[in-house]
């Protein structure tokens, strides 16, 4: 797979800048977070930044402006300094910033108050994501305030920051051929994970050895990183949604769910598998374990233009109630399974998110009260579970036992829907076969 040049993160900023209309943006890097004491957390740049530049270096900033007469695109950089590149690794520097990185124009970043108020000096309005707690925000204000400060020499204050999102997510909703690429290649990565952590789970062995086996193919597959932290729950861990402490030993008879991920040139994938430790799933295990996939299935089918998430996490809904009721764990009329959602002690989550550079993605669900359509080139997850808690108030056969399962799907033109992860054994045949592999 062949990574974004140069002229596809230019395109983005000229479409953006299209988008956004008269005005400024300002987009900052990712603000590096310290560990503890002196230890940093593992840097990731910011996925609106990245998208624009493919620029990762922390301590940066973009600015897209169509109100200056010369340049369209600045970058704010660390400058060369061979004595921290000695510690750090390379740095771009101002003058690869301009020459690699495709900015009309380059600062140190230590000169941002200097430089960044004559950009934004009668631009009108400012497209920043203010108030998500980014220390960038008290820099904004700083050099409004420098601005302000103008105004009796005839400079304008921008009267409006709004958010780039606006813009931006729109546009990063949709994916290209080159994201679509990536994101491939990232699923392919996470399918042989998924394998590979289903070989090496067996009674005896602990989640954290799931995990280490999955985490491992990640990264000779290449990955920089996962999307999220691994999931490795076994017995009754699977039945908490997020469980991530990943050190309980699996037992016989157990069933594993792995919600794990990997994040390859900044684009993530999402899947999840539950599968018996032992190799062959109980009678009930295999019973609430079709049904998920019955469910899965169906919404899948959904994701075809025109139709919503709405519609994706109805299609679940509905197989899920039916079957719930069929089993005996609720009780009523379809009806009223379904406009009581009496169904939700066991499926009290969403079906589908976005998935990109992010793994809840950006992008709107809803426009004027309305969900948005599917339409070519969005990529969802679908990811219906039964949960049924150790202590729920249902027939013993039930409890204790919680599964998902969860693909990575692109909604094409006229036609079926990609699942990116379609190479992770799914049907009960498949999984066994590959828990025993
Ligand atoms: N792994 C997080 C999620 O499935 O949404
Ligand atoms: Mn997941
Ligand atoms: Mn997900």
């Amino acid at each position: 797979m062949s990574l974004p040049n140069r002229e596809v993160f230019a395109a983005r900023r000229a479409a953006l800048l299209e988008r956004m209309g008269p005005g400024v943006a300002v987009i900052p890097a990712a603000p590096v977070f310290v560990r503890n004491n002196d230890v940093e957390h593992s840097y990731r740049q910011d996925s609106d930044f990245y998208y624009l530049t493919g620029f990762d270096e922390p301590e940066s900033v973009l600015v897209l402006t169509n109100q200056h007469a010369e340049h369209r695109v600045v970058l704010f950089v660390r400058p060369r300094d061979p004595e921290r590149e000695v510690w750090d690794g390379a740095r771009a520097g101002v003058e690869g910033a301009v020459e690699e990185f495709g900015a009309d124009a380059a600062y140190p970043i230590a000169e941002l108050q200097q430089h960044l108020p004559d950009y934004l000096g009668d631009a009108g309005r400012v497209h920043c994501a203010i108030g998500r707690g980014h220390p960038f925000d008290g820099e904004l204000f700083e050099a409004l305030h420098r601005v302000r400060r103008r105004a009796r020499q005839g400079v304008i204050t921008p009267a409006e920051i709004v958010d780039p999102g606006v813009a931006l997510h729109a546009m990063r909703l949709v994916k290209g051929a080159e994201e679509l690429a990536a994101m491939r290649a990232a699923a392919a990565v996470t399918a042989a994970a998924h394998r590979a952590g289903m070989r090496v789970a067996e009674p005896g062995r602990h989640e954290y050895e799931v995990q280490a086996e999955l985490e491992r193919v990640f990264r000779r597959g290449g990955a920089e990183r996962s999307a999220y932290d691994s999931i490795v729950g076994s017995g009754p861990n699977a039945t908490v949604l997020h469980y991530r402490t990943n050190r309980r030993r699996m037992e016989e008879g157990d069933l594993c769910l792995v919600d794990a991920g990997c994040e390859l040139h900044y684009y993530a994938s999402d899947v999840t598998r539950t599968f018996p430790v032992s190799g062959r799933f109980t009678a009930p295990q295999r019973i609430l374990y079709e049904l998920v996939l019955a469910a899965q299935e169906a919404s899948i089918a959904t994701c075809v233009p025109g139709k919503t998430l709405e519609d994706v996490h109805a299609a679940s809904v509905d197989v899920l109630a039916r079957g719930l009721l069929e089993l005996g764990l609720v009780e009523g009329s379809l009806d009223e399974v379904l406009q009581e959602e009496k169904y939700k002690p066991f499926y009290m989550h969403r079906t589908s998110h976005w998935l990109g550079m992010d793994v809840h993605d950006v992008g709107g669900y809803f426009a004027e009260g309305a969900p948005i359509p599917l339409q070519p080139g969005v990529v969802l997850t679908v990811e219906p579970g039964l949960y049924v808690a150790p202590d729920a108030e249902v027939d013993a056969r039930w409890r204790g036992i919680g599964n998902r399962i969860e693909d990575d799907v692109v909604v094409r033109a006229g036609g079926a829907p990609e699942n990116l992860s379609v190479d992770v054994p799914k049907t009960v045949a498949d999984v066994e076969a590959a828990t025993q592999a």
